[in-house]
């Protein structure tokens, strides 16, 4: 039998793997299939055949950061701006739960144009409503989070987006790796539930990059993990560059899986980017969870982190019958459960 089968056959059994088999892995694409197969088995053995939906809830495009690749970038003076009212989020958040989600993601780009309290109001109303909550607002002290996990928060997503600290740095100016760990490390140590992930494909990025991502992953024991391939915005300075494959990004999810069985994965947006099916492949390869758009009205089209973004004319009633109709396409239903890790509620 071949090395690269061996390796997959150890990762399905031991959930572990070295740096150098990780690499080895993803260098050779001969037995992708074989890898998706053996993600998929250890998705139904450790989380089932239940996909958890989560509505994206695109609540500002502020954005005081001035990543690279993104498309809301503080630099980029093209996107115009919004913020929805506290009431407005709250009400999306109610029409969320009539199209019978069980959980909410509050995302917006990373400024200060809430205050703590306007947060917290949103927070303890949402979660008056019977909904799990997930945030997704970027860097804070660790006081803010405390004070919107004790508001109801239950879980919190801030990708790594690299372990290369050198890339990490070069793609995030005035921003520092170290600050970064220690949000994680404060969300974890509050009882958060902690969802990260990475870019796949970002400029200089290696195999052996990615491979520590993934081991960085299990090493912080997150609960969720959300990656997809980096898209180039042409209004973004990384708009000359080659971006991410969708065959990398699906096989950097699928070691995921085998590494860290049990954990939540998304099919994220970006991968349906890359490849018209690419949410149900993902779900096929190791994911577990979708992230639905249910921001209402115009909005969609000004959070525009990369082109090509799906569903920016639909919806959220239509994407939620679209979402159920393709999950049930695949032999798989769509939970009724909070989906948290592990089943704590
Ligand atoms: N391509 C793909 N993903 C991107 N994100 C931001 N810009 C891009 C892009 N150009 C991702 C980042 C961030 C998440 C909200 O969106 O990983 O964490
Ligand atoms: Fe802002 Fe997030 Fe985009 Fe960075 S990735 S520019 S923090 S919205
Ligand atoms: Fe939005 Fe299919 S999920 S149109």
């Amino acid at each position: 039998m071949s090395k690269i089968v061996d390796i997959i056959n150890k990762a399905e059994t031991t959930h572990s793997l070295t740096k150098e088999e990780i690499v080895d892995l993803l260098r050779c694409d001969e037995y992708d299939q074989q890898l998706f197969l053996a993600a998929d088995r250890v998705r139904s053995q450790f989380v089932g055949e239940q996909v958890h939906l989560r509505g994206l809830i695109e609540f500002s495009n502020i954005c005081l950061q001035n990543c690279y690749y993104c498309g809301l970038r503080k630099e980029n003076a093209k996107v115009k701006r919004y913020k929805l009212s506290p009431d407005t989020i709250i009400d999306f958040a109610n029409k969320a739960k009539t199209y019978e989600y069980k959980t909410v993601v509050l995302q917006s780009g990373e400024s200060q144009s809430y205050t703590v309290a306007e947060m917290k109001y949103i927070i303890t109303s949402i979660k008056a409503l019977g909904l799990a909550i997930t945030l997704s607002l970027g860097e804070k002290s660790r006081e803010e989070y405390q004070i919107y996990k004790e508001a109801g928060a239950d879980r919190y997503l801030l990708r790594i987006e690299t372990t290369n600290k050198k890339i990490y740095e070069a793609l995030h100016p005035g921003m520092s790796f170290e600050n970064r760990l220690r949000c994680l490390s404060d969300l974890k140590d509050l009882g958060y539930e902690i969802g990260t992930g990475c870019l796949v494909g970002l400029p200089n990025q290696r195999m052996e990059d990615l491979a520590e991502d993934i081991l960085f992953f299990k090493s912080i024991d997150a609960d969720m993990i959300g990656l997809g391939p980096f898209i180039p915005n042409a209004d973004t300075p990384l708009a000359q560059e080659k971006g991410g494959a969708f065959s990398t990004s699906i096989k950097v999810m699928a070691i995921t899986r085998l590494l860290l069985p049990d954990v939540n994965i998304p099919a994220t947006t970006a991968m349906e980017t890359l490849n018209k099916n690419g949410r149900m492949i993902a779900l096929q390869s190791g994911a577990n969870v979708v992230m639905p758009n249910v921001t209402e009205g115009e909005y969609r089209q000004m959070y525009m982190l990369y082109p090509g973004k799906i569903c920016i004319n639909d919806t959220p009633k239509h994407c939620r019958g679209c979402i159920t109709g393709k999950i049930q396409g695949i032999g798989r239903q769509v939970s009724k459960e909070f989906g948290f890790r592990k089943s704590k509620k």
